[in-house]
């Protein structure tokens, strides 16, 4: 990173010059750690609107470009030409595998999809209509006490073998859910299946007859999670590397990540983005919920709309939508009025003034709930997908702020606006 410097001069006309850091691409960053030390002042930025926590190698998005790459890759060339499996390996790894290592890596992956039978058991204790998401967290928290063998961070194979485990096994548990909440017997993985014809092979086979996988169905989930892997430092990922730079258990890490992805304002919303389609029902009540979600007073947001970085069209929206109809049309589902409702929903809050002074445009959860619900994947597990696809974005995130030389604690401050000092009052005082 070349270096200029911004110079901030106080109040009392005390000047300091601020290093500002050039990335490959991006807006400049303004270094401020000396701020303290230097001028006795705390930035202040709830909800880190302009603030950068690291820098990365590993994915950058222009918001106001559509732009999305993972490791200098457009999305949408790796969305047309790549699988989730060798994006996988580019995330982790920074480089496009060979055909040798990405044969490897796809063996690696296929070899490690079991549980231990002691985790399975865990799905005995959870009530059958637990949300599959605490479940997941549950469960990827509790594989923190199952590998002790390998949570050693400075330890590139253990960051390597819990990598691999990570993305092996979270299909594995996401199915295991799912088949607790249906009250069907759970399937074991199989290694002559690819990464997502296992993963609909562990949803959808029964014990009693052969389940055929359709390739579309297959195909369709691969190109969701390639768009679903990475995002630089959204709400998730920034909680991955905030829990893991205390040098915490990695899989207690990405358990802390499943949690915050978990929320409607973030990963939660590809969920509820159906609910409100079936709540909203038909396009003749489409005028009554934009008007609610531009009602200040009124908490009810369109779902699946708007960005903290995009303020143009999220480009996995958009290669989502070409899928939402390729994949209904050749699926023959009934869920086109439903996608019909979305289209029409779409089309009216791009041309209202309100989404369009503010910029609000379909994100990646808008479309991505009809393509599920297409494949047969209930509402609920909505979340759990957004998990699975975003698992190796999470730890290609952790390797890196774990190999970060120059790593610390992250440990924000604050502005304090409580009561000032005051002493203690005894309890017969009290009013
Ligand atoms: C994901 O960060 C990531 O990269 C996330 C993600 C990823 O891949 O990891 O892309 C995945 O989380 C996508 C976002 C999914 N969430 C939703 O679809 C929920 C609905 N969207 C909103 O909650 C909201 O748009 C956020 C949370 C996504 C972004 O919120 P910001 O950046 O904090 O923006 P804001 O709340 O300050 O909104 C700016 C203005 C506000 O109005 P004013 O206070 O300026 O008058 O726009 C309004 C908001 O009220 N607004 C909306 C709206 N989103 C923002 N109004 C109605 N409906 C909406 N959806």
């Amino acid at each position: 990173m070349s270096q200029d410097a911004f110079r901030l001069t106080s109040p009392d006309g005390k000047s300091l010059d601020l290093p500002i850091h050039r990335g490959t691409c991006g807006p400049d960053v303004i270094d401020v750690a000396t701020l303290y030390r230097e001028q006795g002042v705390f930035t202040y930025d709830p909800g880190f609107v302009s603030t950068g926590s690291c820098s990365s190698d590993i994915t950058f998005i222009d918001g106001e470009k559509g732009i999305l790459m993972y490791r200098g890759y457009p999305v949408e060339q790796l969305a047309e030409h790549s699988s989730f499996i060798e994006v996988s390996y580019l995330l982790l790894h920074g480089e496009l595998p060979t055909a040798e290592q990405l044969a490897a890596f796809d063996r690696t992956i296929r070899t490690h999809t079991m549980l231990n039978e002691g985790m399975l058991r865990f799905f005995n204790g959870f009530r059958y209509d637990a949300h599959p998401m605490a479940m997941l967290s549950a469960v990827v928290g509790s594989m923190s006490a199952y590998y002790h063998d390998t949570t050693n961070a400075e330890d590139p194979e253990h960051r390597d073998i819990f990598s691999h485990r990570i993305l092996a096994k979270l299909p594995t548990i996401a199915a295991a859910a799912y088949k607790l909440n249906i009250g069907q017997p759970f399937m074991y993985p199989r290694n002559d299946l690819n990464y997502c014809e296992n993963l609909l092979h562990m949803f959808f086979a029964v014990p009693a007859e052969p389940y055929e996988i359709d390739p579309i169905a297959a195909e369709a989930l691969d190109l969701l999670f390639i768009l679903h892997a990475d995002h630089e430092q959204n709400c998730s990922t920034s909680t991955v590397r905030m829990a893991g730079s205390s040098g915490a258990n990695p899989y207690s890490a990405i358990a802390a990540g499943i949690a915050a992805l978990w929320g409607p304002a973030h990963g939660g919303a590809n969920e509820a983005v159906l609910s409100m389609l079936e709540e909203i029902g038909h396009a003749k009540n489409i005028g009554k919920y934009i008007e609610k979600a531009k009602d200040k007073n009124d908490p009810f947001r369109l779902m699946g709309f708007g960005h903290r970085v995009y303020k143009n069209f999220d480009p996995r929206a958009t290669i989502i939508r070409e899928m939402c109809h390729k994949v209904l049309a050749k699926l023959g589902r009934k869920d086109t009025p439903l996608f019909d409702l979305a289209l029409e929903l779409e089309q009216v809050a791009l041309n209202d003034d309100y989404f369009k002074q503010k910029n609000l445009y379909p994100n990646v959860d808008f479309y991505s709930g009809i393509i599920y619900r297409a494949l047969g994947i209930p509402t609920s597990m909505f979340t759990v997908m957004f998990a699975i696809g975003r698992s190796v974005g999470w730890t290609a995130h952790w390797r890196e702020m774990i190999s970060d030389p120059k790593g610390k604690i992250a440990r924000p401050r604050q502005l304090y606006t409580g009561s000032p000092p005051r002493d203690y009052v005894d309890i017969a005082q009290r009013k």
